[in-house]
């Protein structure tokens, strides 16, 4: 066993560990972890189902501002969700191309999965 070793395992191993120390950084700086760590597949998946990345993203201008912009507007106001979960529930009334338009309606009648979509908007 000569030094090295003990700082270089099997190529596999230190992966593995890469990994999980990966993924314990990522829970440690997301916003409220433990309280509401954000699922991303799964707020992609409704953002599809749904329509939205139609007319968002999250760093390009399309009809609707990008979320990113959308978390800088909305960073410290403690009611973002509330205001951002009645946006996407209630279809209020949008300017798209000088026309008015409903808001597209999120996909899903489940609280938790609404809510995990507008965290990760307000997390970009
Ligand atoms: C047909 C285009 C279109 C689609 C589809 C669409 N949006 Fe939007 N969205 C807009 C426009 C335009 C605005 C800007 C409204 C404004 O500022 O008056 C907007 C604004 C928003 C905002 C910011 C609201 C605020 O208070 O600043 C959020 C969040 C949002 N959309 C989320 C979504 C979600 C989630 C979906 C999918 C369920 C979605 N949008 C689908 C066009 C769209």
């Amino acid at each position: 066993m000569n030094f090295a070793m003990l700082f270089l395992p099997p190529y596999r191993e230190s992966k593995r560990r890469a990994g999980g120390l990966c993924a314990l950084l990522a829970a440690l700086t997301l916003p409220g972890a433990g309280l509401a760590a954000v699922d991303e597949e799964a707020a992609l998946e409704l953002a599809k189902k749904s329509n939205c990345l139609k007319c968002h993203s999250v760093d390009v201008k399309k009809e609707g501002p990008p979320y990113r912009e959308v978390a800088k507007k909305y960073r410290g106001k403690p009611d973002a969700e509330k205001t951002l979960f009645t946006h996407v529930t209630t279809a209020p009334k949008v300017k798209i191309d000088g026309e008015e338009e409903d808001h597209q309606i999120v996909k899903s009648k489940k609280k938790e999965e609404i809510l995990n979509l507008l965290r990760w908007i307000l997390s970009r």
